[in-house]
């Protein structure tokens, strides 16, 4: 039996800055974030949106196309959850109206949970194969100002439908998987914005990447040439480019830089969105022009701390009748320009979770989180 992902759905944020303006107002040379990291621009929530918002109008556009009823988990990837205790799932559960009858919870992993969320999906279908489970990968990439990421910020969700018998693309059996204790990036209880020893995490992102790729070439006697198409967790898009310069030196095979650039066309403008930081890029591979039927992606996954798991899909025949670039490109264009100083004042006013209080309406999005009543997080589904 093939299983994998069925369908696929996104959705970001009201807001978006453009590096430019960013760099014109730090006094830093544009191309630094052009070139030297690979990004646009970059989604800020509007303070009535958060990662339960962003995921429910990514589900709720997958849903619209396929039977709910089949659902019986909801399986809810973030490192920027807003609870220690309750899953985001379960939230986003309610404003979809799901039935009672679905298993929901929350994984963590830095960005790499979303590739074990996916996984437990697909042994759960393996299973039951009746089972069709939601997989919601979504993050705030919220970084302390003047620091080396704030460049890199970011928002967004992404939403999978796991199946048997998929329409877009079959996982394969057999990943290659790689844990080591590093304190490259980590987020205390206390802070709402990570701690980052920045070139560590480059050096202990690459070498997870080899590590993962080596323990795949030795479970499943893989050859990168195997390989039709690359995807590397996008931090910022520079980042998937280092990694595969180095997989390419490791493995001893020229691999051109053609079997990623398709993948990188939506984190350009999105930034980093964790958890969904991968599957944008999945999500920017199906959508490029050419006919990808039958071919193998290699997909990396990395979470800082650092677990990671290199693993291939197979594209399946008519896969682009089930393809909606339309709804990311909806989701881009609609979003409103920040100047600098609008965007600081946005990062200042976070709401943390101990407010107690009733956010602006300011999104047009579906979804929106309308404050905070006696510690308890209300959301709103506007019908
Ligand atoms: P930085 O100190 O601002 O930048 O930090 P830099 O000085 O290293 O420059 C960046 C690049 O721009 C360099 O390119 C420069 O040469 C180039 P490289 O040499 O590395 O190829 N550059 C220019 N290029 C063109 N024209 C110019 C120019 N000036 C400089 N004028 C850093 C960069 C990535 C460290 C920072 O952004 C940061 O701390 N980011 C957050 C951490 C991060 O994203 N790490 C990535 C790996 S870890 C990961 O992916 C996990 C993560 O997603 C979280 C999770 O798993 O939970 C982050």
């Amino acid at each position: 039996m093939s299983i994998g992902i069925h369908d696929l759905d996104v959705a970001t944020a009201h807001y978006v800055l453009d590096l430019d303006e960013m760099a014109r107002a730090l006094g830093v040379d544009p191309a630094k974030y052009e070139k030297g990291l690979g990004q646009d621009e970059f989604s800020v929530p509007a303070p009535d949106e958060d990662i339960v918002t962003m995921a429910a109008e990514a589900a709720s556009r997958v849903l619209s196309r396929n039977d709910p009823s089949k659902i019986r988990s909801v399986l809810f990837a973030t490192e920027t959850g807003i609870d220690q205790s309750k899953a985001a799932g379960v939230f986003v559960h309610g404003l979809l109206g799901l039935p009672n009858t679905v298993r929901t919870v929350e994984f963590k992993q830095a960005c790499y949970s979303g590739t074990a969320a996916l996984q437990a999906a697909v042994n759960q279908v393996a299973r039951y194969p009746e089972d069709q489970v939601l997989v919601i990968a979504s993050d705030v990439a919220r970084y302390a100002v003047d620091s080396g990421g704030e460049p890199t910020q970011g928002a967004g969700a992404v939403a999978m439908l796991i199946t048997a018998n998929p329409n877009l693309v079959v996982i394969e059996p057999g990943s290659g998987v790689y844990t080591s204790d590093v304190n490259d990036f980590w987020r205390p209880n206390d802070s709402s914005t990570p701690f980052v020893e920045g070139k560590l995490s480059l050096d202990a992102y690459m070498d997870a990447n080899v590590g993962a790729w080596d323990d795949l070439a030795a479970q499943r006697g893989l050859a990168v040439t195997d390989i039709d198409r690359f995807m590397h967790h996008q931090p910022f898009t520079k980042m998937a480019r280092k990694a595969h310069a180095r997989l390419a030196e490791h493995t001893g095979v020229a691999l051109g830089d053609d079997l990623i650039e398709d993948s990188m066309a939506y984190n350009r403008r999105i930034g980093n969105s964790y958890t969904a930081s991968l599957y944008f890029g999945l999500a920017a591979q199906l959508h490029a022009e050419g006919d990808l039927a039958g071919k193998r992606l290699g997909l990396f996954s990395y979470g800082s701390g650092s677990v990671a798991e290199f693993f291939t899909a197979v594209v399946q025949d008519g896969y682009s009748d089930h393809i909606h670039p339309e709804n990311v490109a909806a989701s881009l264009d609609r979003r409103v320009p920040l100047t600098f100083e609008q965007y600081r004042e946005l990062h200042a006013g976070y709401i943390g979770e101990s407010d107690n209080v009733e956010t602006p309406v300011v999104t047009k999005a579906p979804f929106r989180f309308t404050g905070i009543v006696d510690r308890v997080r209300q959301y709103e589904a506007r019908g």
